[in-house]
């Protein structure tokens, strides 16, 4: 089964299932179908996490996230006054970290995939040429992002035109075809040397970027070993640093388990009320003590220590919300941003993929390689530019987190598997930015203590909250009015949010057989044989 977010990426990931390939080969051909069909986040100039488990039970991380260049420096969003400069990390060229797709998904291949590499490749460079069918999600993402691309770039992109975008529309990507056949025939030199390099290095001068050849050159991306927790009997898989995602999500459901979710019931004022707690706890946690394990000492065991969890909730009082000045300090406003991709496999033989991608904000830096057809992250800006100034997720962070040359930049991208009695029971991802930590908490939550199928899991209404600013973000059909009320009463403040976030999952149904949820707030596709 493949779950992911868009109909051709889910299905090119079939096909390669039910041509005997195992769920990596499925994982590679599925992500870069996604840099094809889903240019919003799917990407080969971004970068993404995968966690494994194979069906004899190895589990493992791979760590392809972007990098930030070696011309990099701390200060390099800042003005001479020393404030943030506006839109230098999110638009064009300076907002682009060193891309870790390509490499990412040759590791992928190499160390767990069975079928050619060309194999895996071609069915993204058949669709590449014969060109996309938008949906009208698409269309419409696309001419919203005309403006911001013609800002970006200094010549027409194939992403642009005179007249709006429709449903139905055929996107053309002769020059991406060409790419993509260059990594088909030269694997990592085929993106990282030669042509592709040499005309994104050409592109980062055009536009004042700082990516060099021997940053492309030298980018690897690293595997690391899984974070690994229990809720309530299940065995809880995740991301480790770089990502925030796996550590923040085991704290979340340590925190939460002495309560009884279920009984109180879904999205009731208690059950709400102790999560939000445990969210704006762990987010500050989040701010200060998480970066790059390459660069700072993450403090893993302390932050996972269950008696730090329990201190952490002493001042949890169930009749009361916390204010979050008493929990850390900071002011910002949230801004909404929305892509990011996240796509589950589970192949005949039982192994699992779970992968989260992106190039941060839609279409990332919207800076398009000229020639190369492809679109540029704008990761950067995951950094903490200014400690204590908000990012475009409104996250703010510190020392742990900020820019160094060759330094990967924290993310909250949490693609996760669940085990039930040493056996494969969930796979799990969402996009959101900030917001895909608690989306993937409340799935778990939504099939752990309320019983749900994974599709009710990914389509229930969900709520945020991430310490500062300090209030509870639900979407608009999340939480009854009556409860507002009574969560008012303790003392929260609650703000509606658009819906936000797409979690693709697949779970191990009552019946022994896997059931995928595909979030509808997207063209997200279940597909399965
Ligand atoms: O790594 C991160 O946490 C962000 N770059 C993810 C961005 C994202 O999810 C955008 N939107 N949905």
């Amino acid at each position: 089964m493949v779950v992911s977010a868009h109909p051709e990426a889910s299905r090119i990931g079939l096909e390669i299932l039910r041509k005997g390939g195992n769920a990596y080969d499925a994982a590679v051909a599925t992500g870069f179908a996604l840099a094809v069909a889903f240019p919003v986040a799917g990407n080969i100039g971004g970068g993404g996490f995968l966690v494994y488990r194979k069906q004899d039970g190895e589990v493992g991380a791979l760590d392809y996230r972007e990098k930030a260049p070696k011309a990099a420096s701390r200060d390099m969003y800042l003005d001479a006054q020393g404030n943030v400069i506006a839109d230098a990390s999110t638009l064009g060229h300076l907002a682009v970290g060193v891309p870790g797709a390509v490499d990412g998904m040759v590791a992928i291949h190499q160390k767990l995939g069975s079928l050619r590499w060309a194999q895996v490749i071609q069915p993204a460079i058949d669709l590449a040429r014969k060109g996309v069918v938008l949906t009208e999600r698409e269309a419409s993402m696309l001419n919203g992002a005309k403006e911001s691309f013609l800002k970006a770039n200094k010549f027409i992109p194939n992403v642009v035109r005179d007249t709006p975008w429709q449903k139905g529309d055929v996107l053309p990507m002769p020059e991406l075809a060409r790419t993509l056949e260059r990594i088909r025939d030269k694997g990592r030199v085929g993106f990282y040397e030669g042509e592709t390099a040499d005309l994104l290095v050409k592109e980062m001068k055009r536009g004042g970027g700082i990516i060099s050849h021997q940053d492309l050159k030298e980018y690897q991306s690293v595997w690391r070993p899984v974070v690994t927790g229990t809720y309530r009997g299940y065995k809880v898989i995740s991301m480790p640093p770089p990502s925030s995602g796996g550590i923040a999500l085991l704290q979340l459901l340590q925190m939460v388990e002495p309560f009884d979710l279920g009984k109180w019931g879904w999205q009731q004022a208690n059950t709400v009320h102790v999560m939000t707690e445990a969210q704006r706890r762990v987010y500050a946690d989040r701010a200060t003590y998480l970066g790059d394990p390459d660069f700072v000492q993450v403090p893993m065991a302390s932050l996972l220590n269950p008696a730090y969890l329990k201190n952490r909730m002493v001042t949890f009082d169930m009749g009361k919300a916390t204010p979050s000045t008493q929990v850390g300090a900071g002011q910002l406003v949230a801004k909404e941003s929305d892509q990011t991709t996240h796509y589950s496999i589970v192949d005949q033989w039982g192994n699992a993929a779970s992968i989260t991608t992106t190039l941060n904000g839609g279409y990332g830096s919207k800076v398009v390689v000229e020639g190369a057809g492809f679109i540029l992250n704008n990761e950067m800006d995951d950094f903490s530019a200014k400690p204590g100034v908000p990012n475009m997720f409104g996250l703010i962070g510190g020392e742990a987190n900020a820019i160094a040359p060759g330094k990967r930049m924290l993310s909250s991208m949490t693609p996760t598997i669940l085990e039930k009695d040493g056996k494969l029971f969930m796979v799990v991802g969402t996009p959101g930015g900030s917001t895909i930590i608690t989306s993937v908490f409340q799935a778990i939550l939504n099939v752990v203590d309320h019983g749900m199928s994974m599709q009710q899991a990914v389509a229930a209404p969900r709520f945020h909250h991430q310490w500062l600013p300090d209030r509870i973000e639900p979407e608009p059909a999340a939480i009854s009015s009556q409860v507002r009320e009574s969560l008012q009463k303790k003392g929260h403040t609650l703000q509606n949010r658009s819906n936000y976030g797409a979690v693709d999952g697949i779970l191990k149904g009552k019946d022994g057989k896997w059931e995928g949820g595909a979030d509808p707030r997207g063209d997200d596709t279940a597909l399965g044989y």
